[in-house]
């Protein structure tokens, strides 16, 4: 009721207004009576992965909450875990307006938003003053205006930050909106780059006597060789787990609706059975044991239940967060 109502109202407006909107109610609200509008228990479905206890399987994506502004009311809506970011080590704008689409007709979502964020010390300072207490994932990536040489001096950066209050971190190298970041996730630049990230995390394991897993966010838009090249990478350089998968630059599935032209990347229902094959073509790769978080398209109990057939330990939503909100959570969470 209350969501059906909010969105009648959000959906209404500009895309990136209403987005702005919602957070800003939610942060403003979250430690008053009304967060009971949209606070919520999930049955509880305990699960250990990469050394991490996950009350439920169900996350939260990045991308929502890139300034981990509302955290403790996403907590509230019952998320077993929660990824905020993409964090990038200065504060930066983004791409210009307009660069978030609703395709209402596909329940998809275009978006260019360039990794707008308010950097990772405004970040942190957010998670230290946050009550939530489950498993929080910190997204991190590289300023648009660093080079991809010096690509990974950003996330040390942003690695050495945010170590102390994450419990896993995200490497993002698959946002489509970055030019040439996803150049990162091929060859000797991904070698570099995770060799690099596993020095520093053994590094701030000795510091502060804690060891935070790194997992590794990919793209969909991969054939199955590319698919097993990263595969061997990550597990060379020892990375913890993966993500998989971000927005997919592929328009084949909308087509003729409106906005499908918009540059970017799509979600959503479009980006579900790519997403998922990319996933099980990670999952032959790496075979079992190996950490993977499932993310795009899910919308409903059977996609979920699609991500964790094809080898997904832990899911994520976003675009299917949007379009129904909270009691998506309880939905899937009932059915699985
Ligand atoms: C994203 N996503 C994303 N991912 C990421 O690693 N860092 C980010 O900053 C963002 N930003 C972002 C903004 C917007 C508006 C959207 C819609 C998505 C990608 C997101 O986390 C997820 O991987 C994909 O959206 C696929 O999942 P869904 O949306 O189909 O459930």
């Amino acid at each position: 009721m209350f969501y059906s109502l909010s969105k009648k109202i959000l959906f209404a407006c500009d895309a990136e207004r209403s987005h702005d909107l919602a957070l800003g109610t939610l942060k403003r609200l979250a430690h008053s009576p009304l967060a009971a509008l949209w606070s919520q228990q999930i049955p509880a479905k305990p699960k250990t992965v990469a050394g991490i206890l996950f009350e439920n399987p169900l996350g939260l994506a990045a991308g929502l909450d890139k300034n981990a502004d509302c955290i403790d009311a996403f907590g509230q809506m019952g998320f077993g875990f929660i990824e905020v970011g993409t964090v990038t080590p200065k504060p930066q704008l983004g791409n210009d307006k307009p660069r978030l689409f609703r395709l209402p007709e596909a329940e998809a979502i275009i978006n260019r938003m360039g990794f707008n964020n308010k950097g990772v010390d405004y970040l942190v300072n957010n998670v230290r003053q946050s009550r939530f207490k489950g498993v929080l994932g910190i997204n991190i990536g590289k300023n648009k205006d660093t080079p991809n040489e010096q690509g990974k001096d950003d996330y040390v950066y942003c690695m050495r930050k945010v170590y102390p209050y994450a419990s896993y971190i995200t490497v993002n190298i698959s946002s489509p909106n970055t030019p040439g970041l996803r150049d990162l996730q091929f060859g000797s630049a991904l070698l570099d780059l995770l060799q690099t990230v596993k020095n520093e995390q053994l590094d701030l394991q000795a510091q502060y006597d804690k060891y935070v897993p790194i997992f590794v966010k990919i793209a969909p838009d991969m054939d199955a060789l590319a698919v097993q090249q990263v595969a061997d990478t990550l597990m060379q350089s020892k990375m913890d787990g993966a993500i998989a998968t971000n927005t997919t630059l592929d328009r084949s599935l909308v087509q003729g609706l409106a906005h499908a032209s918009e540059a970017g990347g799509l979600s959503g229902v479009p980006l579900q059975q790519s997403s998922t094959q990319v996933l099980s073509q990670l999952r032959a790769a790496v075979g079992p044991g190996f950490p993977i978080i499932g993310v795009g398209g899910i919308n409903c109990a059977e996609s979920a239940k699609a991500k964790l057939a094809a080898g997904a330990d832990l899911l994520q939503l976003y675009t299917g967060f949007i379009y129904h909100g909270p009691r998506l959570l309880k939905s899937i969470s009932s059915a699985l």
